[in-house]
């Protein structure tokens, strides 16, 4: 069986930047990839008519990257009646031929990964680390769930029982999902979460965000080439009215979301109030993330990864550092290493091999940060404030001391790094402060002593805690990625129990 490649898990080999040969190529590859995208919305039946409107770029408000069709609410009924009809289908699929389109479509990800990289770049402001990262993630979860549905759901378990009967425990779809999906990781969060849906047995209406639908679009074209039927896989871009009418309606099966805790909450209630059978929700939401680093910590890879933690892909991942918890012993010095690094970041084109940091998503997300700034201004000590190119969303890297714990308690998305002094004796006292924020989705721990970082994970919930490195870029199968508390229900994402939260039980007992 070509299933047999796959028996021991690789992860994506990406492409080696360190060779300049590698990446002059990809550089050129993505320069003949500057075709615009029109995206329309993808569903047997649907003629989409609407207006184009234009995608601009986060880094360059000039450069159209391609324009886009939104689906109406009106589209929701009849996108359920062609869903419907094709989860009956799908679902009666063997699972190997589920888990084969999953693994045609990372090769063809892999296959197409300069034009995927040049949308990365110019719709979602991806510099080319990290553009090149998510789609390894997006592979490495076709993948990885194609193996995990092999193991689960290739067929009947024999359940022990009494003799006279034959009792087994199958898994089966849940029905038509939808996967509403961010604009931080628009190609491996939204195929993560639509892979993990269609390869146990369900259909999947998709929603990307409405600042990244392009980039979506096309991977659910790659999706249909490798197979995935179009009736299985429907694709509605649009915004949170098109969101509302699909999680009202009462065939919905199931719902993926990952993105704010307030929309996650909304979620939740509308399937709550809805007509039709119990439908869950996975979801996976924002992060107040903690590093604490003792007086025994090595300064100058705390200084490393606090500013590839806090900084990296400008602070917009949910695993991100936003508040440096540090012992009084050696603040002074520890933070003016933070600035010095933070001062060697280039931001700039984020197409360019050699920038660090690219734009944030959009107008109204640096809005929100320069606010947050102004506040912070007013009542903490601001640190150090980078300086960020002119055109285009660019938010250059922030630096604030806080005067306690308590003075930041929600999100703030983007490149602003907080800071707490501790002293020495306090740090179940900072553990408890982390945990009253409520969130829990990331720590770091930076301690030479051995049996800090096990009294501090004794001590936590959070869902990833990373000790003496950086606290961003879960990978797939080896660190499964997801939050407890504000940061979501607690399923994770390329891990060994993601797929079971996509499916039902059933258990036959028959009298032989
Ligand atoms: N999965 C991403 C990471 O680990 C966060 O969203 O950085």
């Amino acid at each position: 069986l070509p299933s047999a490649i796959y028996s021991d898990r690789r992860n994506s080999a990406g492409i080696e930047f360190g060779d300049r040969d590698s990446l002059a190529k990809l550089v050129r590859d993505m320069d003949k990839n500057k075709a615009a995208v029109d995206a329309v919305p993808l569903m047997p039946g649907l003629k989409a008519d609407g207006d184009k409107k234009p995608v601009m770029s986060p880094s360059d408000p000039d450069q159209q990257v391609g324009t886009i069709i939104w689906a109406e609410a009106s589209a929701v009924q009849p996108a359920f009646d062609v869903a419907k009809k094709g989860f009956a289908e799908w679902s009666r699929r063997p699972v190997e031929e589920r888990a084969l389109a999953l693994e045609k479509a990372a090769d063809l990800m892999e296959e197409h990964h300069a034009r995927l990289m040049r949308l990365l770049s110019d719709e979602a402001g991806k510099t080319l680390d990290d553009g090149l990262a998510e789609i390894r993630e997006a592979v490495d979860f076709c993948r990885y769930y194609a193996i995990q549905a092999r193991k689960m759901f290739a067929g009947p378990m024999a359940m022990p029982g009494p003799t006279g009967e034959d009792d087994s425990y199958r898994w089966r779809g849940r029905g038509v999902f939808t996967c509403i999906s961010p604009w931080n990781f628009p190609l491996a969060i939204f195929m993560g979460q639509i892979t993990a849906a269609l390869v146990s047995g369900n259909a999947v209406i998709a929603k990307p965000a409405p600042q990244t639908p392009l980039i979506a679009f096309e991977a659910i074209k790659l999706l249909h080439q490798a197979g995935v039927p179009e009736n299985a896989l429907l694709f509605l871009p649009g915004g949170p009215e098109l969101g509302a009418a699909i999680t009202e309606h009462p065939d919905l099966g199931g719902v993926a979301f990952t993105g704010s805790t307030a929309t996650a909450r909304a979620i939740n209630r509308t399937l709550a109030a809805k007509d039709g059978p119990i439908t869950p929700l996975i979801a996976e939401t924002g992060g107040l993330n903690a590093m604490i680093v003792d007086a025994t910590a090595l300064p100058e890879q705390v200084a490393d990864d606090v500013v590839m933690s806090a900084f990296r892909s400008a602070g917009q991942r949910c695993s991100a550092l936003r508040i440096l918890y540090v012992q009084q012993d050696i603040a002074d010095r520890m933070i003016d290493m933070i600035e010095g690094a933070a001062m060697e970041l280039n931001m700039a084109d984020p197409s360019k091999p050699d920038t660090d940091m690219g734009p944030v998503i959009d107008k109204k997300q640096w809005q929100m940060l320069a606010d947050h700034v102004a506040d912070m201004k007013q009542n903490q000590k601001l640190r150090y404030a980078g300086k960020a190119p002119e055109k285009g969303t660019f938010f250059a890297p922030h630096i604030v001391e806080l005067d306690k714990p308590g003075s930041l308690t929600k999100e703030v998305f983007g490149p602003i790094l907080h800071i707490v002094r501790y002293k020495a004796g306090e740090l179940d006292k900072v553990c408890d402060q982390i945990s009253a924020t409520g969130y829990g989705l990331t720590l770091g721990i930076h301690s030479r002593i051995s049996g800090t970082a096990e009294r501090v994970v004794r001590r936590m919930d959070t869902g990833n805690i990373y000790v003496n490195r950086n606290m961003i870029g879960a990978v797939v199968g080896t660190q499964p990625f997801g939050g407890s508390g504000l940061s979501g229900t607690g399923f994770k994402a390329g891990g060994p129990a993601y797929l079971l939260r996509f499916a039902l039980e059933q258990v036959v007992s028959v009298n032989t």
